[in-house]
């Protein structure tokens, strides 16, 4: 009895103080968030490549712990509505990166619309550059634990990457995608129908 209280308590207290965390990243809005919804619970402070650029989050997101978000000087991570980021997720972009609302991102995931240029064998990979394209992750989309998704892949509505599948190129709405290379299993419906995900 005791227990259930204490465990009820820990859980309130936890969650107002990450509302807490969430408020003051809004009160500081355009430092280190251009945009924040109402009602997000951040589970630690995030890390931020650079302040003053445009990071958009919509309402009731929830962050956990360790998460990274780099933006570059000319792109946008746009993260929708009631979207969940789970602990020591890596969201980096220099090109854009968008991510749908009721999206799930588990713990570790790492998602770059960049890589190193390393053509020229003769200079340090470091000195060439970065190559890339936007990274489009739509609604309702359930990305596993320690999941790679790289440049310019779209993951259509509804999709489900497993757990520790390297995404290299775009999935079709509803499907369920493993492995490294990702590849479509399934589908989450017999006939996947373009359809709208329902908001609830
Ligand atoms: C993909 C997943 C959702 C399972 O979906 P499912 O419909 O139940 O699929 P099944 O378990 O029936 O697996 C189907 C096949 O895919 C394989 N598979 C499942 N997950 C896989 C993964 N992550 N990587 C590689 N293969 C995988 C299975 O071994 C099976 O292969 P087989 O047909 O040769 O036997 C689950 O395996 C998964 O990865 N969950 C993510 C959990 C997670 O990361 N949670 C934390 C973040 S919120």
């Amino acid at each position: 009895m005791t227990y259930k209280l204490l465990a009820k308590i820990y859980s309130r207290l936890r969650q107002t103080i990450s509302k807490i965390r969430a408020l003051f990243y809004r009160i500081f809005s355009g430092i280190w968030f251009r945009k924040i919804g109402n009602n997000c619970c951040f589970y630690g402070f995030p890390r931020f490549g650079y302040a003053f650029r445009d990071i958009q989050l919509g309402e009731a997101c929830s962050l956990g712990v360790g998460l990274f978000l780099n933006t570059g000087e000319n792109s946008t991570i746009k993260i929708g509505n009631n979207v969940g980021i789970n602990d020591y997720a890596y969201i980096s972009a220099v090109y854009g990166i968008e991510i749908g609302d009721y999206s799930r991102i588990g713990e570790f995931v790492s998602i770059r619309d960049n890589d190193h240029v390393f053509s020229d064998p003769n200079i340090p990979i470091c000195k060439q550059g970065f190559t890339g394209k936007p990274i489009k992750i739509g609604s309702d989309v359930w990305i596993g634990r320690g999941v790679f998704i790289g440049k310019g892949v779209e993951i259509g509505n509804g999709a489900v990457i497993g757990a520790n599948s390297v995404v290299t190129k775009s999935i079709p709405p509803f499907a369920v995608a493993v492995g490294s290379p990702a590849k479509v299993i399934k589908y989450r419906q017999e006939k996947p129908q373009p359809r709208e995900v329902i908001s609830i």
